[in-house]
């Protein structure tokens, strides 16, 4: 029978840099706290990693702004955010009004498109890897990454190139590995879209973090039982005490930091 470890043995076990940072921010039982999360999470089962995650409404999120959006409905292309998620994205993008945004993952720009549209005084920046990236000669191999599939088959920005809202749209090309955020300017709102595995997904994260100075708001697309690396940063980020949410009904996880 399956003896579950005593509480010290369930502390060391769960010593990393998340619960140092723990530590050193915020004393020892935030620590203690925060080291028997990552010993819970790094024997969770997908499943079990997304039931930790609580949820919000996007109702709560947007609480009394009451924002409005435009957005087409379109039939779904693999690779984009399907309607309901981009209607939750949209709407606490409006409410939010940021002057500056940043997209990690531009694929074919159709989201790019919907946030410059839906900010008709903002910037959008996006990245994407260079058009000629080939995975065998893959310069930033240290960092894992997926869905080989869309890189080979995207165009990227199609969908707002040639659209009026295409001279807010800033397109970097860059590996958000090596990339050097500083050029997406005073970006305060993020939707990190790029790889979805647990290294670039906290590379970005923490990238993304540090350019707005910890004062931000975060959307993590993916954040379901097919990407357990984005689900393990969102339990490794909630085990430091920052209340990310799974968007209810959507895979689409959310964090306003300050
Ligand atoms: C799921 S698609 C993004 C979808 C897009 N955000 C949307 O909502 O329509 C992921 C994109 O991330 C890009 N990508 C993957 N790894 C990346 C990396 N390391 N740096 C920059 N872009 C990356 C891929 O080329 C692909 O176009």
């Amino acid at each position: 029978m399956y003896q579950l470890p005593s509480l010290p043995t369930r502390v060391l076990l769960g010593v990393n840099l998340a619960s140092l940072g723990a530590l050193l921010r915020s004393g020892p039982r935030r620590f203690g706290r925060a080291c028997t999360r990552s010993w819970q999470a790094s024997r969770d089962t997908p499943s079990d990693a997304l039931a930790r995650i609580p949820e919000i409404s996007v109702g709560e999120i947007v609480g009394a702004r009451r924002p409005v959006i435009q957005m087409p409905v379109t039939q779904y292309e693999n690779g984009m955010l399907p309607n309901h998620e981009l209607l939750a994205l949209l709407s606490i993008l409006v409410a939010e009004s940021p002057k500056e945004v940043l997209e990690i993952g531009t694929y074919m720009g159709h989201t790019t498109r919907q946030m410059a549209e839906n900010l008709p005084n903002g910037v959008v920046h996006t990245v994407d890897l260079p058009e000629d990236f080939a995975s065998e000669s893959d310069p930033n191999r240290t960092l894992p990454k997926d869905d080989f599939h869309l890189i080979q088959n995207r165009t990227v920005g199609r969908e707002y190139k040639n659209s009026p809202c295409a001279s807010r749209v800033r397109q970097h090309l860059g590996d958000s590995a090596s990339w050097d955020f500083s050029q997406a300017g005073q970006s305060t709102f993020f939707f990190i879209d790029g790889s979805h595995t647990y290294e670039y997904c906290k590379s970005d994260s923490e990238k993304c973090f540090a350019l707005c100075n910890g004062r931000g708001v975060f959307l993590w697309h993916d954040c379901d039982d097919g990407h357990p690396g984005v689900m393990q940063f969102v339990n490794e980020w909630r085990a430091m005490g920052r209340d990310l949410r799974r968007i209810a009904g959507t895979a689409i996880a959310y964090w306003k930091s300050a």
